[in-house]
């Protein structure tokens, strides 16, 4: 078998990486180590930027995402007894983001694949990476598929990354004293927003996924088991760390879905080696609290597919070989931003009353100055893609 790019992973990555490649004329494979179902129903992420979303629409796969997604105007932040929105409309008039699951982007992106011919093989767990410096290739299954790049769409624990010989790649890394459980419910949010709460019980984030479903997340240790948290629990939790101002109060329901994820940021450098290029969480993973990683993803892609047109229509490798370091610009903004983000919100060792004060502190400059929420806002909704580019 041959194809011009063999694309390893069907997550958001994958998936859009090939049907933008499509869209210019440029044919992929997909391999996928597990099975379409298990893609389709994977729980992650809610929040969509605004580049994104744009980006989804001009590709021609925003349709249902236009219909059902939820636009925000703003997320509050809560902490100390008291609620403060931080109101995007006036702070980066223009953007906002959008509430819409990414399981939901990754059913529309296979369906659309599916429906132009698009080839992605489910199931194939064996996938290997060949002769990355020459000519590349792709075992799998006892077949070989040959081609001119390889893209490495395979997230944090795929096989991509650990193909670069030792030596290559510096990393960097940092872990967190914590974790974080997460919840679906069958119940409408108890509040328009997302909230993210501070207290000295944990962080707590009042999300959703449609008027019918919510999402909620609670910091937990490390070691948290699901056993440890029976649905009860869950709820005493989420109302301890929510019903914290006058008037909240959360509505509870039916948990259909629960799951723990590590809090990591990490990056490998550089995002490339020889004719392999790696593309969202294959090559960076940020902690959830800035709600990035797939926003970097998708943004890996779009520059991707920009290099690898310019490549086969002009025969010039310099996109190509500029990839890695204009990824890595925004990549860093983004680790910063959710180090920061999750610095700000969770609770840290008990003992450290020194760092307590700081971080009430911090709360009240960013919920309290223009210029510390613009900031906060700013990152958030997403940064141009171009650097320099308008945010309007
Ligand atoms: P993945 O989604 O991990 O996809 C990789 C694919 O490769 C998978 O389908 C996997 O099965 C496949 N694969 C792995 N190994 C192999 C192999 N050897 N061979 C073939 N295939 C393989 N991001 C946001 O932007 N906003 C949010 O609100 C947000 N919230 C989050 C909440 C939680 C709880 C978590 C855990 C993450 C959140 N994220 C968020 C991050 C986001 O989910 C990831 O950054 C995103 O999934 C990255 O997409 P990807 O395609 O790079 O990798
Ligand atoms: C989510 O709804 O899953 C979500 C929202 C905001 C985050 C992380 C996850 O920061």
């Amino acid at each position: 078998m041959r194809t011009q790019v063999g694309i390893v992973g069907a997550g958001p990555a994958g998936l859009l990486l090939s049907h933008l490649l499509h869209l210019r004329g440029i044919d992929s494979v997909v391999l996928e180590a597990r099975s379409r179902e298990y893609v389709e129903q994977r729980v992650r992420a809610g929040v969509l930027e605004q580049g994104t979303v744009d980006l989804l629409n001009e590709a021609g796969v925003g349709e249902r995402m236009r219909k059902e997604g939820l636009p925000h105007h703003g997320i509050e932040l809560r902490y100390g007894g008291a609620g403060h929105r931080i109101p995007f409309e006036k702070l980066v008039p223009g953007r906002a983001i959008t509430v819409y699951g990414q399981q939901e982007v990754v059913k529309d992106l296979i369906a659309r694949r599916l429906a132009d011919g698009g080839k992605i093989l489910f199931e194939v767990p064996d996938v290997a990476l060949h002769s990355l410096e020459k000519s590349p290739y792709l075992t799998f299954q006892g077949e070989r598929l040959d081609c001119d790049v390889i893209a490495g769409c395979d997230g944090f624990h795929g096989v991509s990354r650990p193909s670069i010989p030792e030596g290559v790649l510096s990393i960097f890394q940092r872990d967190y004293p914590f974790a974080w459980l997460g919840i679906l419910a069958q119940v409408p949010p108890s509040a328009e927003e997302l909230i993210y709460a501070h207290s000295d019980r944990g962080f707590a984030l009042h999300s959703m996924r449609t008027p019918e479903i919510s999402r909620f997340y609670l910091q937990v240790p490390t070691d948290a088991s699901l056993d440890d948290w029976p649905d009860e629990r869950i709820w005493a939790e989420l109302r301890a760390r929510l019903e914290t101002v006058p008037g909240f109060e959360l509505t509870e329901g039916p948990i259909f879905a629960k799951d723990v994820s590590a809090m990591r940021s990490f990056v490998a450098e550089p995002m490339r080696h020889g004719n392999l290029y790696l593309a969202g969480d294959a090559a960076h993973i940020v902690p959830p609290t800035g709600a990035k990683g797939l926003n970097l993803a998708v943004a890996d892609v779009r520059l991707l597919t920009a290099a690898l047109a310019d490549f086969y229509e002009t025969g010039s490798t310099e996109l190509l070989d500029a990839y890695s370091d204009t990824c890595l610009k925004r990549v860093w903004r983004a680790q910063h931003f959710s180090w920061w983000m999750t610095t700000l919100l969770h609770t840290f060792d008990a003992d450290d009353a020194y760092g307590g004060r700081l971080q009430t502190s911090h709360l009240d400059y960013v919920t309290s100055s223009t210029a510390a929420a613009t900031t906060l806002a700013e990152n958030y909704v997403g940064l141009p893609f171009e650097p320099g580019a308008s945010h309007a």
